[in-house]
């Protein structure tokens, strides 16, 4: 975990992609899932958990907190949750690797208990603002020190009672509302967190679903959300809906490589999660949606994908919390497309684990694509504005997992080869995209 080898490879042009794909875990319902579990009076069992190193990160750092959690059977683990409360001092610092879910999350658990805890990341976490859990969580009266980038290390002094807050979301963030709604859970009276825009909502769910009074209340395009503090939470079996940011890949590979069609099933498709699906629907991708009903409480289906043309279409900012994650495999796809796309309301792709805004304009740049930046907004040029280049391009990843990965599909429908100068940190979130790229029949 956190210790990959660099692996850089070499991409090409590929097509007849075809095959089935069991989607993996949900990364954040995976992190949310283990949290809820281990502030719940008993054991709960987690099916489907997606075992990546980000997850694997939220697993050690709550059993440091004093939570026992088996090891994984398959993709199952048992959580022996303490209650609202009940984690203790841990001995050294809980180190969260890559994984901006969970420092935020964990720092909203763990300001709700009498305990200190330091979190540490790499390199990219501890770029990334704290600040913004910071702020509401030393509202609800814990003390916190953080480094004087306004990132990690951070120190997280907490408090057995906190003072209940309305919190205002100054950007969507799932994070932050998360954050602040498990340390509300610790709190004697009623949470509540407003948010302009509607972002994922699984920390609802899972909390509705593991017994808390959870409320919520539509506004115009966002939402209020209030939760009562000090339940009894009840210990759940749940199994893990597929992730809908993970079979991002796969499906664009699909539309944009000759004579392909691909299924991955299980996806979840919560609508807070299909900003992607949408626009790619839009751009005149042929995508074939079957329910498949509910896991774990979370909407799921089977989607196939089959080769498409697409065209540019304009992306308003207010779809960005919808598919936040998912702007670089949407730019390789307005890259394939015919006619420009603009996407605008980009700003929170600055602070991913790359800036991802950057990433994606010089990778593209790299790859004989026109984009063109004014702030926010990024355009890209399609396909007829392609120039050809003399040198292999060498894709720069700056260490992030969905720049790595759209950049492999991005190769699979280049004219020549392009290198990435490394897949190992795909482990981050998808362990095995790989290996399910040579299922399709990708030849590596
Ligand atoms: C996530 C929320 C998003 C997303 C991240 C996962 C979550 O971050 O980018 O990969 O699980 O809550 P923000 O809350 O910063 O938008």
């Amino acid at each position: 975990m956190g210790q990959n080898v660099v692996t850089p490879i070499e991409v090409s042009s590929n097509d007849n992609l075809c095959g089935i794909l069991s989607g993996s875990g949900d990364k954040s319902i995976s992190h949310r899932a283990l949290i809820i579990a281990a502030l719940s009076a008993g054991c709960s069992r987690l099916t489907g958990l997606l075992l990546s190193d980000d997850v694997r990160c939220t697993i050690e750092a709550l059993r440091q907190l004093g939570i026992q959690i088996s090891e994984p059977n398959g993709n199952s683990v048992l959580v022996h949750g303490a209650g609202i409360g009940g984690l203790t001092d841990p001995v050294g610092p809980l180190n969260l690797g890559n994984s901006g879910t969970a420092a935020r999350l964990l720092m909203g658990v763990v300001a709700g208990n009498p305990i200190s805890a330091v979190f540490i990341g790499d390199e990219s976490l501890s770029r990334r603002p704290m600040d913004r859990v910071v702020k509401p969580l030393r509202d609800m009266g814990a003390s916190i020190s953080l480094a004087a980038s306004g990132g990690l290390p951070a120190t997280v002094g907490g408090k057995n009672s906190l003072i209940p807050i309305e919190y205002h979301l100054p950007v969507p963030s799932a994070q932050v509302k998360s954050s602040i709604l498990l340390a509300g859970l610790h709190c004697p009276g009623v949470t509540s967190v407003t948010e302009d825009r509607s972002t994922r909502d699984h920390t609802e769910n899972l909390l509705a679903k593991f017994g808390a009074d959870v409320r919520v209340e539509a506004l115009n395009s966002g939402r209020h959300i209030c939760v009562a503090g000090q339940p009894e939470l009840n210990p759940q079996d749940l199994l893990i809906a597929g992730d809908p940011s993970s079979a991002a890949f796969p499906i664009v590979a699909a539309l944009l490589t000759k004579n392909s069609e691909v299924c991955v099933k299980g996806v979840g498709v919560n609508k807070t999660r299909m900003g992607l699906f949408d626009c790619l629907r839009e751009m005149g991708a042929d995508l074939q949606v079957v329910s498949r009903g509910e896991v774990g409480g979370e909407p799921v289906a089977d989607i196939t994908a089959r080769t498409s043309t697409l065209t540019g279409i304009n992306v308003s900012a207010d779809r960005a919390p919808s598919m936040i994650d998912e702007y670089p495999i949407l730019a390789v796809a307005a890259a394939c497309a015919d006619g420009a796309t603009v996407m605008q309301g980009l700003g929170e792709l600055r602070v991913k684990e790359s800036n991802r805004f950057t990433a994606i304009v010089e990778g593209l740049t790299k790859c004989g694509v026109k984009v063109e930046e004014e702030g926010d907004v990024m355009t890209i040029v399609g396909r007829e504005g392609w120039t050809s280049w003399h040198h292999m391009p060498k894709i720069c990843t700056h260490g992030d997992h969905r720049i790595a990965m759209a950049f492999f599909v991005m190769g699979l429908t280049c004219p020549q080869p392009i290198t990435i100068d490394d897949m190992s940190m795909v482990a981050t979130s998808y362990p095995g995209f790989t290996d399910d790229m040579a299922l399709l029949g990708v030849q590596l």
